[in-house]
C-alpha cells in the first residue's frame, strides 16, 4: 500500500509502511501549500530539476531532517555546495536501488537554472519510483514526447503525475495525448492553478483521460490517494 498526499503544485508526499518521500517540496511561497515546511518530516528527498518552484524547501527540509536528497548529477553537486550531506546523483535512464525500492530518471523536456540563481543545472528529469510493489510515474516539468510510449511499455504505471498547465509545460491536452502514450492505470495532474499563468481545467482533462482508458484522481492540495 503507497500513500501519496499532493502537496500542491508539483509537491507529492508518498509514504510506505516505512518510508517518506517527498517531491519537488516547493512550499514557502506557494499560494496552495498543503504544509509547511516545517512541519515535515521525510526520508527522501527527489528533485525532478532546480527551478525554484520545485527545489522549493528542500535545503532546509533535508538539513532539518538529515534525508538523502536524490536529483540529477549536476543538482546534486550544488545541492552539496549548499552543505546538504546525502546526495544522490544519477542521471538519465539510470537510477538505483533503495531501501524503499528504486528510482530511475527520464528525459524531461524543460530547463533547469538553480533555485535564483543563472546557472545550470544540468538536464531536466522525470522519476520511475518503485515503491510497496508500485510504479509511480512523476514527470517533471516537460513538453509532451513521443518517448512516453516506450515509458509506459518498459513500466506498467500504476499512477502517473503529470502536468496539465500549459505556459511551462504540457497543457491539458497535449497532458492527455501523454496518457495516451503511457497507459498509466491513474494520472494525477498537477502544475496547474498555483498561479492565474497556469490555470486548468481539471475535469475536462479527466474526461479526456478516461477516454485513453485511466481514471484520473483529482487532488486539491492536502487530499491524498492511496494505491492499493
Ligand atoms: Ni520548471
Ligand atoms: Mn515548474
Amino acid at each position: 500500500m503507497v500513500k501519496l498526499t499532493f502537496m500542491g503544485h508539483s509537491c507529492f508526499l508518498i509514504e510506505d509502511s516505512s518510508f517518506k518521500l517527498i517531491i519537488d517540496p516547493f512550499l514557502s511561497g506557494n499560494p496552495v501549500a498543503a504544509m509547511k515546511p516545517a512541519d515535515l518530516k521525510v526520508d527522501y528527498i527527489l528533485l525532478t530539476h532546480g527551478h525554484g518552484d520545485h527545489i522549493g524547501d528542500a535545503v532546509e527540509i533535508a538539513k532539518r531532517c538529515d534525508a538523502s536528497v536524490i536529483s540529477n548529477f549536476e543538482l546534486s553537486l550544488y545541492l552539496g555546495q549548499k552543505g546538504i550531506k546525502k546526495t544522490i546523483g544519477p542521471h538519465i535512464g539510470g537510477g538505483c536501488k533503495l531501501p524503499f525500492g528504486s528510482v530511475k530518471l527520464t528525459i524531461a523536456h524543460h530547463g533547469s537554472t538553480l533555485g535564483s540563481e543563472v546557472a545550470y543545472g544540468g538536464n531536466p528529469v522525470g522519476f520511475i519510483i518503485r515503491i510497496a510493489g508500485k510504479t509511480i510515474y512523476h514527470s517533471g516539468d516537460t513538453g509532451l514526447f513521443l518517448d512516453m510510449k516506450l515509458i509506459g511499455e518498459l513500466d506498467k504505471i500504476d499512477i502517473a503525475l503529470l502536468p496539465i498547465g500549459g505556459f511551462y509545460t504540457m497543457d491539458a491536452n497535449d497532458a492527455a495525448k501523454a496518457v495516451e502514450f503511457l497507459r498509466p492505470r491513474r494520472v494525477i495532474p498537477m502544475h496547474y492553478n498555483t498561479f492565474d499563468l497556469i490555470k486548468a481545467d481539471a475535469q475536462e482533462f479527466a474526461k479526456k483521460a478516461k477516454h485513453h482508458g485511466s481514471d484520473c484522481v483529482i487532488l486539491n492540495p492536502g487530499e491524498s490517494f492511496t494505491v492499493e
